[in-house]
């Protein structure tokens, strides 16, 4: 039985924000000024709190401005927006990041699309998406884009390969769906109302698996050889009594034995997403800077 190899997302990561911090420092020195990001926190839900204050650290980090704005889950539609409004006029911001998901009161398409399209570094304007679908430089979304970047790193070339991602999302499912299709892959979006996602699963060379249901993607439904991608971060009740762990969509301990490379969770993807939301910022930092 040969074992598949884990994919070291949280080393690839910490590479490529040593490679930032070298091109802010070329940015610093030609504008005179640090690229700044704004992360607008919504409510008091913990995962969100711990992921936006890791962004900040992070983007200290890499040598770019912080900005954080935490705003309480009652502020009204209006309130929100308005904040959008000064954030889109202030020179100092290249990066706009609302936390999703917002308190239910709340309309997040519109908080979206109040957004300047060339700070959208989370690439959810549908500006953007527009024009990752019709192939125009655009901010990609994070994640899709880190799992890319994972998979091109791994298989080179992926131009015919069959590739299944397992869920739809707007901000994983379509826009990976979209750069697999730019990179000419076969490209198959599966869902939770997909039938026999098993013999589907099977056909892929590269499986992207982001539904956020622990483990629900089994091994022996791997085709041998497969790279995959696990996207998920679901927490669960662990063995020992009282606590708990976070595993993936995929059942890694099953799946190891089929694939050729596989992301752990944690340490896969999820050091990605930041890694690469600075990386936009800069993109949006240099594309403002002209
Ligand atoms: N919540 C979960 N993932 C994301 C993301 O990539 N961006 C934002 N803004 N919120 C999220």
């Amino acid at each position: 039985m040969t074992i598949g190899k884990l994919i070291d997302g949280k080393g690839f990561a910490a590479g490529l924000r040593v490679q930032l911090t070298d091109h802010i420092i070329d940015f610093v020195a030609k504008t005179g000024r640090k690229p700044g990001l704004a992360v607008v926190l919504v409510g008091e839900d913990p995962a969100s709190a711990v992921y936006v204050r890791s962004k900040g650290k992070m983007t200290v980090e890499v040598g770019m401005e912080s900005f954080e704005f935490r705003r309480p889950a009652s502020i009204s539609q209006d309130e929100l927006l308005e904040l959008i409004e000064e954030l889109n006029g202030d020179p100092r911001v290249d990066g706009i990041l609302v936390q999703l998901p917002l308190p239910k009161h709340l309309d997040e398409q519109a908080v979206i699309a109040a957004i300047d399209p060339a700070k959208d570094v989370d690439g959810f304007h549908v500006i953007n998406s527009g024009r990752l679908a019709v192939g125009l430089p655009a901010l990609v979304p994070c994640t899709p884009l880190g799992c890319l970047m994972l998979l091109k790193d791994e298989l080179g070339d992926l131009s015919g390969l069959e590739a299944v991602v397992v869920g739809r999302s707007n901000i994983v499912g379509k826009p990976m769906a979209q750069l697999l299709l730019g990179e000419s892959c076969t490209v198959t979006i599966a869902h939770s109302r997909t039938r026999d996602l098993a013999s589907v699963v099977h056909r892929a060379d590269i499986v992207v698996a982001a539904v956020g249901r622990p483990e629900m993607i089994k091994g022996e439904w791997i085709k041998p050889g497969a790279v995959v991608i696990d996207v998920g971060i679901n927490r669960v009740a662990a063995e020992e009594e009282g606590k708990t762990k976070i595993v993936g969509d995929v059942a890694t301990a099953e799946a190891i034995s089929h694939v050729r490379a596989i992301t752990p969770v944690p340490g896969g993807v999820g050091p990605m997403t930041i890694a690469v939301l600075l990386r936009n910022t800069l993109v949006a930092a240099c594309v403002r800077a002209g």
